[in-house]
């Protein structure tokens, strides 16, 4: 079948995905020229902010990819305070972000589920209840999930990293703490409790083929995902992945298959929230601009306190870890400008597809 006739289908089969991600030259450009035209009739040419708060990199775990694991004795830990975390929250509602997200290392205790519980309500209460919330704070049991939800958070980011078990259980030590049963079972109660659910992959990582990936833009399919966040693996050399950095594709090559994965995942689900990851952005100086031309919806503009920022390094290369806040949004205006769209503040920006899913229950 000619990938002209492929685009068209109302519902892609693996093999279809694949050939899609194996695209090259015009087919290529014909795979990105129809994502963008689903993007522009079901969203429109335009991105949704959410203010990033990395508010700690203090992690339980030990993701075999992530240079803030817990084994990494090279980094300086930080927890920021309450007082800052509130006023990064307070920026983003004085700018009109329209929401935030939470981000941190994972930790599964009282003390953090109380602290993020109260942060939840003081942050309702500075902004009248104006300022969406998301977070992103890893697996806890299905009773902390949904205090943070009656608190005030509702909508959860949780990749799945990998929809192979058996890749999972290669970039991750093999323990009950790092189990993929339980990140499923954490996607499905994020889900029954009624967050809007996001999940996610790395693109690129060592073992991994095309038809992972394929794989796993079916699983956020079959999972019917609210919002999508996917970016290419970039490896860190403070952890144990690294010794299979001689498998990689080269770095371009793990960046136009991340943009072939958002450009496929937006034909296979017009009406969902995509970020443009800031992965993205660590190999191309506008790698963000290409996947919001591609499909993205969402730009997650760091609003961490500038000196905690270069701490919080998932993998090197990280951008804008050296500028405030303020410069941040300027530059990106300029940037999303560049590409035709209009940066919507003041709104929460929930996607159609979670409207329609909670009217269906
Ligand atoms: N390269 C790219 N993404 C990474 N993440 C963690 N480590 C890396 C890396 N080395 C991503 C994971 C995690 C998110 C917060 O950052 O997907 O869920
Ligand atoms: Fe922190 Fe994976 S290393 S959750």
């Amino acid at each position: 079948m000619k990938l002209q006739d492929i685009l068209e289908k109302e519902s892609l089969s693996k093999d279809e995905i694949v050939k899609l991600l194996q695209s090259k030259d015009e087919d290529r450009t014909l795979l990105f020229r129809k994502a963008a035209e689903i993007k522009e009739k079901y969203i429109g040419k335009k991105v949704w902010f959410r203010g990033l708060i990395e508010f700690s990199n203090i992690c339980g775990k030990d993701c075999y990819y992530c240079g803030i694991r817990k084994g990494n004795k090279n980094l300086k830990r930080y927890n920021l305070s309450d007082s800052e975390i509130l006023s990064a929250a307070k920026f983003a509602y004085e700018n009109n972000y329209g929401s935030i997200a939470l981000q941190s290392g994972e930790l599964e205790n009282d003390t953090f589920t109380k602290r993020v519980e109260k942060l939840l309500f003081e942050i309702k209460k500075m902004s009248g209840g104006k300022l969406g919330i998301t977070l992103s704070t890893g697996e806890q049991k299905p009773e902390v999930y949904k205090r943070w939800f009656e608190a005030g958070a509702h909508r959860y980011l949780l990749r799945i990293e990998t929809s192979s078990r058996e890749l999972y259980r290669k970039i991750h030590p093999y323990n009950a703490k790092h189990s993929f049963d339980r990140r499923l079972e954490c996607l499905h109660s994020l889900q029954d409790i009624g967050y809007q659910t996001g999940t996610g992959v790395m693109i690129g990582l060592p073992f991994q083929s095309t038809s992972d990936l394929a794989d796993d833009l079916i699983f956020m399919r079959d999972f019917d995902i609210d919002m999508a966040g996917m970016g290419p693996y970039i490896e860190h050399p403070d952890t144990p992945l690294m010794e299979h950095a001689g498998l990689l594709l080269p770095i371009a090559e793990r960046f136009d298959l991340s943009l072939k994965m958002i450009a496929i995942l937006r034909i296979m689900m017009k009406d969902i929230n995509m970020v443009a990851s800031t992965a993205l952005q660590a190999i191309d100086p506008v790698g963000r601009e290409k996947a919001i031309k591609v499909g993205a919806n969402i730009l997650m503009p760091n609003i961490t306190p500038g000196k905690y920022r270069d701490s919080y390094r998932l993998y090197n290369n990280k951008p804008c870890t050296d500028e405030a806040a303020e410069d941040c949004r300027g530059c990106l205006e300029a940037r999303v400008s560049l590409v035709d769209t209009e940066i919507i503040y003041g709104e929460w920006g929930d996607t159609l597809h979670y409207e329609k899913r909670k009217r269906s229950i």
